[in-house]
């Protein structure tokens, strides 16, 4: 039957996928139908928890999110999405947006750029755009250890997501943690899943008694820092 729809009638699919989705998970839904459409590294399940992570556990005013690693934007879509009822949030999405990495990675996104059409950062900004988050996000085109100092505001939720070498998540923890005020939200992608990198990080750093409400979904896992 899907497959019969996806053929004769792709318009009615993705109708009736649009509407599922909206019957089961409500505005979180519709931002995980725009993230499935956008390439990316995330679950479904991962997708929803980021949408989660800022839509219930950050404050209505102005709650500051960054996002470290964006690539064509589908974890800074849900991040986005989750702050969408709050006054004034601040959305940076910081991303040399040139495919750079740790040696394992560079190739997956090498081979994906020789086949785009235009810049990773304008799909990463029509991608912003499509998902109506361009009023508060800003995208931050650069390496993180290049925007600490720029971003010297008090974050309520950082995500760690771009370089996975252990010691450029160990760096990217080191920069960003001090800024996270207490009750702030840090979390991590790829600490399961064959990336030495962030589940090293993840051990040494987040189970200590710093941190508490550990949790996981999929290979994504968050802590709260203590008050
Ligand atoms: C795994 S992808 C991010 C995926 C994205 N969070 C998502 O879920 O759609 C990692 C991204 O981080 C970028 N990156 C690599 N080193 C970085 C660094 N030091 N600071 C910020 N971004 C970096 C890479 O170029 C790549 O675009």
């Amino acid at each position: 039957m899907k497959q019969f729809l996806m053929h004769f009638s792709p318009r009615l699919y993705g109708f009736l996928r649009w509407t599922i989705l909206w019957l089961k998970f409500g505005y979180a839904g519709r931002a995980l139908n725009i993230a499935r459409s956008i390439n990316g590294f995330l679950t479904d399940q991962e997708a929803l928890t980021l949408y989660k992570l800022t839509n219930r556990y950050l404050p209505i005013e102005s709650p500051v999110v960054v996002e470290i690693g964006s690539w064509q934007g589908k974890s800074a879509v849900m991040l986005g999405a989750g702050l969408r009822n709050k006054h004034t949030p601040q959305l940076y999405c910081i991303d040399p947006f040139n495919g750079d990495g740790d040696s394992y990675s560079k190739n997956i996104y090498s081979n994906t750029l020789q086949d785009l059409n235009s810049s990773l950062l304008d799909i990463f900004l029509n991608n912003i755009k499509a998902a109506g988050l361009m009023p508060f996000t800003t995208p931050c085109p650069g390496y993180g250890y290049e925007w600490g100092e720029r971003l010297s505001m008090p974050i309520n939720l950082v995500f760690i997501d771009g370089n996975h070498e252990y010691s450029a998540v160990l760096a990217d923890y080191e920069l960003w943690e001090p800024k996270l005020v207490p009750g702030g939200i840090i979390a991590f992608h790829d600490v399961r899943g064959g990336h030495p990198g962030p589940q090293r990080v993840f051990e040494e750093k987040i189970r200590h008694p710093k941190w508490k409400d550990i949790r996981f979904s999929d290979s994504l896992a968050f802590a709260k820092k203590v008050e």
